[in-house]
């Protein structure tokens, strides 16, 4: 759980139903000062780096002794930078593929390591509607969010069968955060904003229902809709998706 934004709204919500919570963000002052509010633990970790990461669940596990749900968070400035062409684009993308994806993994590999430690649990990420709709806007984002939902839904069903964890995604539109500044965010109507309340709403479903697993829930204003993985076209796409299916990367 991050310091600000999704991941923060999310915190304060399962403080308020009960939960013991602990929040990680490389933001050390931010977060120190999250969780002084919220009253719960912080642990500073850069999500792109495994023993910083690996180092929060196991203090996060030395002080509960169980992890029940983790609810996937990243983000870095969307830069998909280039000064034209009089010389080489700089490569700031690669940053955002690299907190967006390589963390994601990173996280979900330690996540599951623990939830299966307790017997299974929920794992929630936070990909997006980038995860959906191809986005030539932010294309590497766009690009590394379907990666983020390839994955959650690759592992889901072993997960679930082998593990006891349900494995869910969340997709959401537009929410104002801290994510990018007030001039970006003004470029947005209105009309088409997911308050925050939406997605911590979505949470809660998704953690209260013990059914539901394998599912991108798109969340687009007040609404939300429930997305199961693509069915493959023919015979032939079955076998090869079965064959993928029977193993597992974690
Ligand atoms: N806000 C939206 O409209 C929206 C829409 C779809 C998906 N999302 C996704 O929601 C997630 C959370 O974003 P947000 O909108 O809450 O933004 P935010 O900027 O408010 O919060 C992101 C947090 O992540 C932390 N962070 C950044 N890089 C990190 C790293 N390498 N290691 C650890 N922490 C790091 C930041 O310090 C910050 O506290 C992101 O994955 C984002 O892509 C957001």
């Amino acid at each position: 759980m991050p310091g600000s934004g999704i991941g923060l709204a999310v915190a304060s919500y399962l403080l308020s139903q009960g939960w013991l919570v602990v929040i990680s963000d490389k933001d050390a002052v931010a977060g120190e000062k999250a969780a002084a509010e919220l009253g719960c633990k912080f642990f500073a970790a850069d999500i792109t780096n495994y023993d910083q990461l690996a180092q929060t669940f196991a203090l996060t596990w030395q002080q509960y002794h169980r992890l029940d749900f983790e609810h996937y968070y990243d983000e870095e400035p969307l830069v998909v930078s280039s000064d034209g062409f009089e010389s080489l684009p700089i490569p700031a993308f690669l940053m955002t593929a690299k907190v967006n994806f390589i963390g994601t993994l990173q996280t979900a590999y330690l996540a599951q390591h623990y939830l299966a430690r307790n017997g299974g649990g929920s794992l929630i990420f936070t990909a997006s509607s980038g995860s959906l709709y191809p986005s030539a806007a932010v294309p590497v984002y766009s690009a590394s969010k379907h990666g983020v939902l390839g994955f959650a839904q690759s592992i889901a069903k072993y997960s679930w069968e082998e593990k006891n964890i349900r494995v869910n995604s969340l997709c959401p539109g537009t929410i104002i955060t801290g994510l990018t500044d007030e001039k970006n965010w003004a470029r947005f109507p209105k009309a088409h904003l997911t308050p925050m309340k939406k997605l911590v709403d979505v949470v809660g479903i998704l953690l209260d229902d013990p059914a539901i697993h394998g599912k991108a829930v798109e969340i687009s204003g007040l609404n939300h809709y429930f997305h199961s993985p693509r069915t493959p076209v023919d015979e032939s796409m079955v076998v090869a998706v079965d064959e993928v299916q029977s193993r597992s990367f974690l």
